[in-house]
């Protein structure tokens, strides 16, 4: 009461020191081109229907990136198949960019490592019918700054102070998803909903000028819980720590702490996902085992899937995981739902289900994180589905069979079975 009373005179102040018309005038049209920015963001997440898909170079290359290093991955990405199967972003990470401007603030890169700038590894990239992603940070200085990875530390490499000129230069360059990092922004400690809502505003704007829609992924973490504020501002937002730091092997156990920390089912939904990171599918160190494992926790969590291997030399082994259809099917299932889990009947022997699309559906992990094999069950009733059941085991393409109350199968050591489970009776509870 007090506040709106304040708030009131200022008003009222305003109107006298500016005179009434012009004042009113100006306030309304800047409402109106916030409301517009705000409108334009919130239609390039509208367009977003599935967790998006792509190759994103951090995880393999860190900052040793240039225009050769994206080709040689976009092409692999269209060559290997995983165009076909539904990778479409080529996301360029941190190391293009060394914090440099030229005197009107406008970015510059080392065209000896870009040719033609930005604009030419977009155009290439589209020229293959992919969508091109790019990178920065919330903060002055970007996480090259502070954790430099194969280049010299470098100071600058942030959009703060420059919103609104960085965003409409990525999207002049033909950027369609820009991903926010949070170094700075961490560092200098900025509240990061006021960031990402002042980052989403500007692409909004950039896209009123442009007509490119450009999709904000807020990288800060799980800083602030961002599942309760990014949905209305970006399609997808970290939850947690990276998935493999530079230089390190991968490992299962990351694996399973960020999938634990996007845990977050009642922020999702068609066009808003928490991400529990790039993947490190097929990345030196991990088994074929270890790499389903992942790929099916992803799934089931209906994360987006941003490969992070190295595409121009992997194994086919790895590119027959990351194809896997059916597997990418359950992570693209419409409904856009996160599984959550449903039972553990003994510690470290989950069950995980996922509502898909459909009547009397589901997808179900079945994960042991203990040290030997065990059995798992699902029952059907912690599914929320009556029997009878068919069982679909969906790494091995097997029928498993019809089963009145749930199945039981065992599962090695540190890895999980992905089922797709669907209920055959007239008893079904939809959905
Ligand atoms: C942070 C992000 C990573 C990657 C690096 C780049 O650590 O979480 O995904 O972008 O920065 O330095």
């Amino acid at each position: 009461m007090v506040a709106q009373t304040v708030l009131s005179l200022v008003l009222a102040a305003a109107v006298l020191t500016a005179g009434h018309t012009s004042s009113h005038a100006r306030v309304a049209d800047a409402g109106m081109a916030a409301q517009e920015a705000q409108d334009a963001s919130a239609d390039a997440i509208k367009a977003v229907t599935a967790p998006p898909m792509g190759w994103a170079s951090w995880n393999t290359f860190a900052a040793k990136i240039d225009y050769n290093v994206i080709k040689a991955q976009t092409d692999a990405l269209v060559s290997s198949g995983l165009k076909n199967a539904g990778y479409q972003y080529v996301n360029i990470d941190e190391g293009w960019w060394q914090g440099t401007r030229d005197s009107a603030g406008n970015i510059t890169v080392d065209t000896g490592e870009w040719p033609g700038g930005m604009k030419a590894i977009a155009d290439y990239i589209h020229s293959k019918g992919l969508k091109a992603g790019i990178y920065t940070d919330a903060g002055r200085d970007g996480c090259g700054y502070y954790y430099p990875t194969g280049r010299p530390a470098a100071p600058g490499s942030g959009s703060e102070g420059h919103y609104d000129q960085d965003f409409a230069q990525f999207s002049r360059w033909g950027f369609d998803f820009v991903k926010v990092d949070w170094c700075g922004g961490n560092a200098e400690g900025l509240d990061a909903p006021t960031s990402y809502r002042a980052i989403s505003d500007a692409i909004g704007r950039a896209t009123t000028r442009t007509g490119r829609p450009m999709l904000l992924s807020v990288c800060n973490w799980g800083n602030q819980s961002p599942w309760n504020w990014a949905p209305g501002m970006s399609a997808m937002w970290r939850t947690s720590q990276d998935i493999i730091y530079y230089g390190e092997s991968p490992s299962m156990d990351r694996v399973l702490s960020n999938f634990d920390s996007a845990q977050h089912p009642g922020a999702q939904s068609p066009g808003h996902y928490n991400d529990p990171d790039m993947l490190i599918v097929g990345m030196p160190g991990f088994s074929a085992a270890q790499n389903r494992t992942h790929l099916s926790l992803w799934a089931i969590s209906g994360a987006p899937l941003l490969a992070g291997n190295n595409l121009a030399t992997m194994s086919a082994e790895t590119r027959a995981i990351l194809t896997n259809r059916e597997v990418i099917a359950i992570d693209q299932d419409p409904l856009g739902r996160q599984g959550t889990k449903v039972a553990e009947d003994r510690s470290g022997l989950q069950v995980y289900s996922k509502v898909l699309d459909g009547t009397g559906k589901r997808a179900v992990v079945l994960l042991n994180r203990t040290g030997s094999t065990a059995d798992i069950t699902a029952r059907w009733s912690s599914l929320g589905l009556n029997g009878p059941a068919t069982v679909r085991n969906v790494w091995t393409e097997a029928n498993v069979g019809r089963f009145a109350g749930g199945y039981t199968t065992s599962v090695p050591a540190h890895t999980a079975v992905l089922l797709a489970v669907t209920a055959a009776g007239s008893g079904t509870r939809s959905g």
